[in-house]
């Protein structure tokens, strides 16, 4: 059995999957790959099955709707730590994601990083084909998060992600409620206070050529509330850390 395994979360991602499938495969033939899709109305689910049907090292986990990114990364979570794998990867499934940039993220794990942030706002890094306020969005919401939570990464709201055994142990699972994309910003924050390795690597995220962004504006303002009530929660501890200082 593999030691590695990559989560692609899908929702209506027909166009996509085959092949971002085929690039983790070609990439990186030594790990396994777990598609979780909340019944996507487009039948991305059953092109899965058809994939994990002539490919051993392929799987699917179906779910029954769609609840969002953060409960269809923890259910996958936990589905890779029942089957004993050492290192989970977090990717998108419309090829923003570059496969072929998977090597020098497991790297960083090997190098000993609990958890490794692909990142596109340290050097090296960086985006393609993105529209201007999406850039704006996800900068500021970074900066924002950055400062109100006291976390020093570049990249807090990326979804490129290698978190091992370890990491996923010592971050409580069930502690991590955000629903939507502010689920990165959560589990890295539930990392930072579990005082786990963190390393961030450049990557270069590719807007999607095929299918439509499942961001909405609820999305955002869900992370905001969030980030916003986690740093007023934080607020004293930090304060008593900087006045013993
Ligand atoms: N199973 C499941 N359920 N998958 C979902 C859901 C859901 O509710 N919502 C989105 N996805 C999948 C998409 O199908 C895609 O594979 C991936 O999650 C990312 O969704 P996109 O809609 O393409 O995200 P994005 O490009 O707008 O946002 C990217 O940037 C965000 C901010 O940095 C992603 O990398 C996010 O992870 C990241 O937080
Ligand atoms: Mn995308």
């Amino acid at each position: 059995m593999a030691d590695t395994l990559v989560i692609i979360p899908t929702y209506n991602e027909r166009e996509n999957i085959p092949g971002i499938v085929a690039r983790v495969r070609a990439a990186t033939p030594e790990v396994d790959v777990l598609v979780v899709d909340d019944n996507s109305p487009d039948g991305t689910g059953r092109i899965v099955d058809g994939l994990a049907a002539s490919d051993p090292a392929v799987f699917v986990l179906h779910r029954s709707g769609k609840t969002g990114l953060g409960a269809a990364y923890g259910a996958a979570f936990r589905w890779g730590l029942e089957r004993g794998y050492a290192r989970l990867v977090e990717m998108d499934a419309d090829g923003s994601h570059q496969p072929e940039q998977l090597p020098a993220l497991l790297a960083a794990a090997d190098a000993g990083a609990d958890v490794v942030l692909g990142s596109r706002w340290v050097p090296g890094g960086g985006v393609e084909n993105w529209p201007t306020y999406r850039e704006l969005l996800s900068r500021a919401g970074s900066a924002y998060s950055r400062v109100l939570l006291g976390l020093p990464q570049r990249d807090v709201t990326g979804g490129y992600r290698v978190l091992t055994r370890h990491a996923l142990d010592s971050i409580r699972l069930q502690d991590v409620h955000s629903r939507g994309y502010g689920f990165q910003v959560d589990l890295l924050f539930h990392a930072a206070r579990a005082g786990l390795r963190i390393v961030e690597v450049p990557i270069i995220f590719v807007e999607r050529r095929l299918g439509e962004s499942k961001m909405t504006g609820g999305i955002v303002l869900e992370a905001m509330l969030r980030v916003t009530l986690w740093g007023i929660g934080a607020l004293p501890g930090r304060l008593r850390r900087l006045v013993g200082r």
